[in-house]
């Protein structure tokens, strides 16, 4: 995939590069060739875990395998060896060929795949580029599972634009049906035009954060489609954890991060924004060098080499100086993906089964329940929520753990803080609708013994949150 360097005093360099291979090192001038391992504690030989932490919680920063890092490592060093050879030279080339692979894996033109630093970063990209009308009737809709910055980030959007656009909750109470979920998306499609609205884009993820769920992003785009609203996908949890095609589900705009799900290095998230809306992304965030004024003439050129790609595509190659080499191994966790695991469909298969499945076994130790609709779509994911047994009320309810309501967060984030410094784990506790509930991750690393041993120490917390004195106690 990556050509030899052609410069001939790096020969000698090669071969102990080479020597290195051999040793389970990283090349830059060779395939490395990874041995297939099987999932579950096997796997964990592969990260760098402490091997007294237990991740439980891979849905939130992700991790990426040694051989992932030390690749990036190894073009880190490249650059700090040549600076200008590498930033203004060698890494536009090694991004345009990290993007082919991303385009590959998602079924995407190459032209229409750039690189951000996460969703959050490429939800604002899209919504601070998006000009909106000024007659004052635009609305984004979204709903009330938005991921927080997010949720914050259309807020802004209304605030700075002077309100020519407005939010529009959609409010979901789960479980749901996917048919459920699409009727509430359509009714408030209905709402935004009796008010007299334009209900102009429309956001919506992937698998929410939390809770954790599936969320019909198909059907939602369709639907956008047919109602002529441009579709904004978050797919923060998408690629490397759900099947993907962006060619078939077609959407106007998606982004995805790559580190959490990908086991791309922090952070990284590939932005898909079709060729027939390209005009409408003018500049990256922030503007940077490819930016082309429409009055200026095309503004100062830059001092970089000249552009290869599209207006598009160029406006998100150089956006200054920050280490992005991450956004360059993208090809080679893919690669990794394959070789190590047997490809995405194993990965996939192995992940959201345990997800779902150490979920509910989580659920029986607690005699609880995981949250899910009858179709069992909700959780065709890598996450999955399951209620704890901690009650809030006013006053105690025998044979319960009860915790008083205006406490209720200080315990979420005792019960979190006790997981961290007694267990040497983290799992996202939350407070949703009235419940206590914990988000488990399914991930390669992982098997159900895990799960198993978890559910342990969320019955311990649960107890102790449960007694009088919980918050005033040390730990
Ligand atoms: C996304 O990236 C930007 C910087 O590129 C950072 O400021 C922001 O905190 C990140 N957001 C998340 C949710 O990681």
């Amino acid at each position: 995939m990556i050509g030899p360097i052609k410069i001939p005093i790096l020969h000698f360099l090669k071969i102990t590069i080479l020597l290195y291979t051999k040793m389970g090192e990283v090349s830059l001038t060779e395939e490395v060739k990874y041995e297939r391992t099987p999932f579950g504690k096997d796997m964990l030989k592969h990260f760098a875990f402490d091997p007294a932490w237990k991740n439980l919680n891979h849905g939130s920063f992700g991790a990426a395998p040694r051989a992932i890092r030390n690749k990036q490592r190894a073009y880190q060093d490249e650059c700090d060896a040549r600076p200008d050879l590498f930033i203004r030279y060698r890494y536009p080339k090694l991004l345009d060929e990290s993007r082919a692979a991303m385009a590959k894996l998602l079924n995407a033109p190459i032209e229409t795949v750039v690189y951000v630093s996460n969703a959050t970063m490429g939800v604002n990209t899209i919504l601070r580029n998006i000009p909106w009308h000024d007659d004052g009737r635009d609305e984004i809709l979204y709903f009330n599972t938005i991921y927080g910055a997010c949720g914050k980030t259309v807020e802004c959007v209304a605030e700075i634009n002077r309100y020519a656009v407005q939010p529009r909750e959609m409010h979901v109470t789960y479980p749901l049906s996917d048919a459920d979920v699409v009727k509430v998306f359509k009714d408030s499609i209905r709402a935004s035009r009796a008010a007299r609205k334009f209900p102009r884009v429309a956001i919506f993820d992937t698998v929410s954060s939390l809770p954790g769920l599936r969320v019909p992003f198909e059907q939602l785009t369709q639907i956008c489609k047919e109602e002529g609203i441009l579709s904004l996908i978050d797919g923060a949890h998408g690629v490397g954890h759900i099947p993907l095609d962006l060619s078939a589900v077609d959407p106007d705009f998606f982004v995805s991060n790559a580190h959490k799900w990908l086991f791309v290095p922090r952070g990284c998230a590939v932005l898909f924004v079709p060729v027939r809306n390209q005009g409408l992304i003018r500049s990256s965030l922030p503007t940077s060098h490819g930016f082309q004024p429409k009055t200026s003439g095309g503004g100062t050129p830059s001092s970089l080499p000249p552009a290869k790609n599209s207006k598009f595509v160029n406006n998100f190659e150089f956006v200054g100086t920050i280490d992005n080499t991450n956004y360059l191994v993208a090809p080679e966790a893919i690669k990794w993906r394959d070789e190590v695991c047997g490809g995405e469909k194993a990965i996939m298969e192995y992940t959201s089964n345990l997800a779902r499945e150490g979920g509910k076994a989580v659920a029986k130790l607690l005699g609880t329940k995981i949250l899910d609709n009858d179709e069992h779509t909700l959780t065709a994911c890598n996450l999955v929520n399951v209620l704890l047994p901690l009650e809030v009320s006013e006053s105690a309810i025998p044979g319960t753990n009860t915790v008083k309501s205006a406490d209720k967060y200080e315990v979420t984030l005792k019960l979190q803080k006790i997981l961290i410094e007694e267990h040497n784990t983290f799992i996202a506790i939350f407070f949703f609708q009235g419940q206590w509930w914990a988000r488990l991750s399914g991930q390669v690393y992982l098997d159900i013994t895990d799960f198993e041993w978890v559910a342990g120490k969320l019955k311990d917390v649960c107890e102790r949150a449960g007694k009088q004195g919980f918050l005033e106690s040390k730990n």
